[in-house]
């Protein structure tokens, strides 16, 4: 096809946003401060190291190195709790159904995500087969809004990255997108994402013939 797609992975395909949510909730109340939903918002697409840092700033909060590398391990415990329990019922609605439409049109599409754990939550939920390629946060160095996990995406689809299209839920996702020149759907809050060339609340929201647009004789 003349055209390939990008799925981001928690918050687009899955609902993990939430555990993610709970797990660093957990290190904030340790912590001892407040951590709200809208500050969540901020840690959405961002690496694990960088989540930390972000929510540290938060709570105004200073710790050595060696602290730090603990944190992240027992967040991605309490995380792991979570994704381990998850099965194909936790797949966001619409999203089979748009790679069934994928893959009726012959269009190729790849994970790109910040995510150390993808590989583990699409097998959990039954997609790991479906994707031509898996970019996740242990082949990129550069974290979103850095656009490295998306081109690197449109390396493995073999397309220029004008010819890629990315599903995002993040703020910094749809920066990423951006950066690397590619069309970004934002899916989520319009507000939050209205840096994004087009928006839908979520995916059952998505046209059948959406596609066509984009694709060339
Ligand atoms: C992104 C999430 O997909 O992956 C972020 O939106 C998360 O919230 C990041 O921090 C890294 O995930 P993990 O599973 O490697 O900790
Ligand atoms: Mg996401």
């Amino acid at each position: 096809s003349t055209i390939g797609v990008i799925f981001d992975l928690d918050g687009v395909i899955v609902d993990t946003a939430k555990y993610h949510f709970l797990a660093w909730k957990d290190l904030a109340d340790e912590l001892g401060f407040e951590f709200t939903e809208a500050h969540n918002e901020l840690l959405k697409g961002v690496s694990r190291v960088r989540s930390l840092e972000i929510l540290l700033d938060i709570g105004n909060v200073k710790l050595s190195e060696e602290k730090k590398q603990e944190y992240l391990i027992s967040k991605n415990e309490v995380y792991l709790g979570y994704i381990t329990k998850m099965g194909p019922d936790e797949i966001l609605p619409g999203a089979e159904d748009l790679l069934n439409n994928l893959d009726a049109l012959e269009v190729k599409y790849v994970l790109g995500s910040a995510s150390k754990n993808a590989p583990l939550i699409l097998k959990q939920v039954g997609l790991l087969d479906r994707f031509a390629a898996i970019v996740d946060g242990n082949s990129v160095s550069k974290a979103k809004p850095d656009p490295e996990v998306f081109l690197i995406g449109a390396e493995k689809l073999g397309l220029p990255p004008e010819k890629c299209i990315v599903f995002e839920d993040a703020i910094a996702g749809v920066e990423a997108a951006k950066a690397a020149h590619m069309v970004s759907i934002g899916i989520g809050d319009q507000e939050t994402l209205s840096h994004a060339n087009f928006n839908f609340n979520n995916l059952t929201e998505i046209p059948e013939d959406f596609f066509a647009q984009f694709i060339s004789e």
